[in-house]
């Protein structure tokens, strides 16, 4: 068998080394270490250089067996997961306490880091940890402002918009200083957790980030070789206390999470959360800033998590498709691939729910994210065939028992964060599924954590997650997609243009008469929605233009709601 990798090895290597040669003949910037591209790396992530769409490739050899032992024990599950990560999803999700347990757990004296787990592991003492920024306001009343943080720029002029460009808001966001941007090989984009405290996770990515350059170099990167990007996902709460500017976009409580809709400043098509961060992600790939950039993670624990894994299952196909990667740690709840579940709960049976977006791609349809939803009604086993096929890293915590999201609809997929994410991984099972045929993605990876809780920076800064976040695929650069057409995207029309939908007087009096009835029932829905609708609750209603796409251009013109 090692002689088989090494082949595969070299002829992706071979094969990458090309590649890179015809970027440097053909380029006019020059680029950096292309050419050796990680001969001497620990991981030199042979899945990189797969082509989109192929099938595993790698199965046989990454998934071997492992003996059906006693592995009860937190390392050897962590030690499992990187050859036979199934089995150690069920042995994972065999632990006390886990399976279908809501209860949660306070037992608290395994963590390696004890407190906030605010500091570095006993190994990385050497580093100094940076503190996180201290701010006015709170999650609950809304933040006051968005603090100064050591080693960033927080950056308040790039204006994202919506699908037709004509309408735009502010999105603040957080960029580590680099001296030389000629310098950084990779772009770390971070969500922040559910209080939206996005400072703090561009500090905590920060000091993952000098512990990585610091205890666990590769390659000889520096500080320079890195820039953490963090968006603020701020709410009405935050407009309201301060944080937010009048010109800059807010979303609806957590919504941001799940691809939702901005809700400031009044746009007639609102921005949705994952255009946004698709906009930043654009621009750092534009090679005019780093010409030397290779590949970006996006980056979330806990809600940020969520965000993350629902992003890289819906993310338009771009050009640079194959050189982002996703890391998701300790999700609360995550969006199913298939409407298969391991557990049930009778209150959200109804319609499904239990498998409507955010937690699935099924049940009501026009709850989908308004940025995806024609590209899974158009196909959606297109979308799933991608986001298999994506560099997904699952990061899971072997004593976060706690419940996370409550929700009936997360119950479905189990009774904790550690079920949860165990469950989700056991999908991958199912061998009668077209879609898995039994086997893990050969392009995700998955990494138990031993003795780590809910902790954000203990995830980031386990040795497994450093090599993740900062070393997998560092130096190399994958040949772009050819074909970005979204299965959603506009067709060309065949109706000559100025022909309307409604051409003639009848149909017109028909037409608007609706319309005002429709908009009165609008008026009265969004009227309400503010009672009915808590801040953090995941059904509030996602009711941007794209929702009423199956009526006619002309009446969706007419129906645009202005609050959204
Ligand atoms: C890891 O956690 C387990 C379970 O809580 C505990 O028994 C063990 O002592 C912990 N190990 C360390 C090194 O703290
Ligand atoms: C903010 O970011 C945008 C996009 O990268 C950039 O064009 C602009 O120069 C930045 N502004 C400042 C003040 O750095
Ligand atoms: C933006 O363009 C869309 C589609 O052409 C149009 O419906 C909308 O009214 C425009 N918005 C503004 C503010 O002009
Ligand atoms: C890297 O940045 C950190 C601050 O984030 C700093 O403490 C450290 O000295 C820097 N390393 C070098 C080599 O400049
Ligand atoms: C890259 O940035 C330059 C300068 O800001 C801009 O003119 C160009 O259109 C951008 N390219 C892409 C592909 O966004
Ligand atoms: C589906 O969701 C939309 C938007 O939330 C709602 O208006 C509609 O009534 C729902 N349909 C069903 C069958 O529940
Ligand atoms: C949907 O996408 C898959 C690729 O993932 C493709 O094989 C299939 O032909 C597509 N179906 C349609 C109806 O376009
Ligand atoms: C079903 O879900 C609800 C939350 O919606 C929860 O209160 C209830 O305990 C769950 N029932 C079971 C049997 O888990
Ligand atoms: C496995 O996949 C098949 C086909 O999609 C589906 O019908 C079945 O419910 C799945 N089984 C499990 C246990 O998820
Ligand atoms: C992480 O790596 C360091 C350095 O190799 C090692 O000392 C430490 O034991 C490792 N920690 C774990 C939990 O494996
Ligand atoms: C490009 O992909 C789309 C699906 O997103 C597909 O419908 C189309 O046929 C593809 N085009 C080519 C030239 O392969
Ligand atoms: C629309 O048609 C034009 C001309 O036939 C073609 O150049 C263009 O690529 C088509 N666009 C899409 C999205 O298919």
């Amino acid at each position: 068998m090692p002689s088989i990798t090494a082949k595969l090895k070299a002829g992706a290597l071979a094969s990458l080394a090309l590649v890179a040669l015809a970027q440097q003949a053909s380029g006019s910037k020059p680029r950096l270490n292309r050419i050796d591209v990680d001969l001497h790396a620990r991981d030199p992530s042979l899945n990189d250089n797969l082509p989109l769409f192929t099938d595993g490739l790698l199965d046989s050899l990454n998934h071997r067996l492992f003996p059906r032992q006693s592995q009860e024990t937190q390392n050897s599950i962590r030690d499992q997961s990187a050859v036979d990560p199934l089995a150690a999803a069920q042995a994972a999700d065999a632990l006390p306490n886990v399976a279908n347990n809501a209860a949660g757990g306070t037992d608290t004296t395994g963590n390696l880091l004890q407190g906030d787990g605010y500091s570095n592991f006993a190994w990385n003492q050497n580093v100094p940890f940076i503190p996180n920024a201290d701010t006015t306001g709170s999650d609950e009343n809304g933040w006051q402002e968005l603090p100064d943080t050591p080693g960033f720029t927080l950056n308040r002029t790039f204006s994202v918009h919506n699908v037709f460009k004509n309408e735009s808001g502010v999105m603040p966001f957080y960029i580590s200083t680099v001296a030389d941007p000629t310098k950084v090989l990779r772009a770390i984009v971070v969500w922040p957790g559910k209080p939206r405290d996005i400072w703090k996770y561009a500090n905590l990515m920060l000091n993952a980030r000098n512990v990585a350059v610091t205890n666990f170099n590769q390659q000889g990167v520096t500080n320079d070789s890195f820039v953490i990007i963090a968006p603020a996902m701020l709410n009405q709460l935050d407009l309201q206390a301060g944080a937010a500017r009048p010109n800059e976009i807010v979303f609806h409580g957590s919504s941001w999470q799940r691809g939702a809709p901005s809700r400031n400043p009044p746009m007639k098509h609102a921005v949705t959360s994952y255009a946004a961060v698709d906009q930043i992600i654009d621009d750092l790939f534009n090679r005019t800033s780093y010409p030397n950039l290779n590949q970006i993670v996006v980056a979330g624990h806990s809600m940020g998590g969520q965000a993350t894994q629902r992003y890289a299952l819906m993310k338009k196909t771009k050009v640079y498709d194959n050189n982002v990667r996703f890391w998701i740690g300790n999700p609360g709840s995550w969006a199913w691939l298939t409407d298969a579940r391991p557990y049930s709960n009778a209150s959200c049976a109804a319609g499904n729910e239990y498998d409507t977006w955010p937690y699935g791609l099924n049940g009501n349809q026009t709850k989908l994210t308004s940025y995806a939803r024609k590209d899974v009604i158009a196909n959606k086993t297109y979308v799933i065939d991608r986001f298999l096929n994506r560099q997904v890293s699952y990061a899971l915590a072997l004593l976060d028992i706690g419940a996370g999201d409550t929700h009936c609809q997360a119950l479905w997929q189990g009774g904790n964060h550690l079920d949860r994410g165990s469950q989700f991984v056991l999908q991958y099972q199912n061998a009668s599924s077209s879609y898995f045929n039994g086997k893990f993605p050969p392009r995700h990876t998955l990494d138990y954590i031993a003795n780590v809780s809910h902790q954000d920076y203990a995830m980031y800064s386990t040795n497994m997650s450093l090599q993740r976040l900062f070393y997998d695929g560092l130096m190399v650069r994958n040949a772009d997609v050819a074909n970005t057409t979204n299965p959603g995207d506009k067709k060309n029309s065949t109706r000559p243009k100025g022909a309307k939908a409604f051409a003639t007087p009848a149909h017109e009096k028909v037409a608007i008469g609706l319309l005002a009835g429709s908009l009165g029932l609008l008026f009265i829905v969004f009227t309400a929605l503010p009672i009915i609708f808590t801040a953090d609750h995941v059904k509030d209603v996602d009711m941007s233009w794209d929702s009423q796409s199956y009526l006619s251009t002309e009446s969706r013109r007419m129906l645009v709601d202005r609050k959204w």
